[in-house]
């Protein structure tokens, strides 16, 4: 084997070990639990991992590219209040859902710990973000 073609060999190895390595580093159980949250909660509208990628409601922000705004923390720590989230989602012992709203969606019940467990989900959102 000619040298140039045992070091394309020996890059891609590494290169390749790297990326496996990325691929298993296990995310921390509140972020597992962030993942489920948003899996069932909000993938109907956004895109929030890889699984759903082509799935969602087009115009609805995807969950990679709030993660990417410098602000997507404070976003997501309010995102019950921002709109069109007060008429769906309640946060039990934080929000009242106003009974003026109609309820075309099936409304969206959490607890602020759920809303850590998200946050958790989306700061390590980037590493997975790699198809
Ligand atoms: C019924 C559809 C729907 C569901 C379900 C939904 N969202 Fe949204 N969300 C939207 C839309 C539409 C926007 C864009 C609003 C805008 O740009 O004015 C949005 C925007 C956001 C934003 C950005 C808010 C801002 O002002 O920048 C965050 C953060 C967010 N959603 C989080 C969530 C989380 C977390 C869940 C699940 C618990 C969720 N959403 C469930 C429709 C939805």
């Amino acid at each position: 084997m000619n040298l140039l073609l045992k070091i394309i060999l020996i890059k891609t190895l590494i290169f390749l070990s790297i990326v496996s390595k990325a691929d298993t580093a296990p995310m921390s159980e509140a972020a597992l639990r962030g993942l489920e949250i948003a899996q069932e909660h909000c993938s109907r509208c956004h895109v929030v991992g890889n699984e759903n990628r082509y799935s969602s409601i087009e115009t609805t922000p995807s969950f990679f590219g709030l993660r990417a705004m410098k602000d997507w923390r404070i976003r997501f720590t309010e995102f019950y209040i921002r709109p069109p989230h007060p008429a769906l989602v309640n946060i039990v012992d934080v929000t009242e859902r106003s009974k003026k709203l109609p309820a075309f969606v099936s409304e969206i019940n959490l607890k602020l710990d759920q809303i850590d467990d998200l946050i958790s989900y989306l700061e390590q959102l980037k590493k997975i973000d790699k198809k």
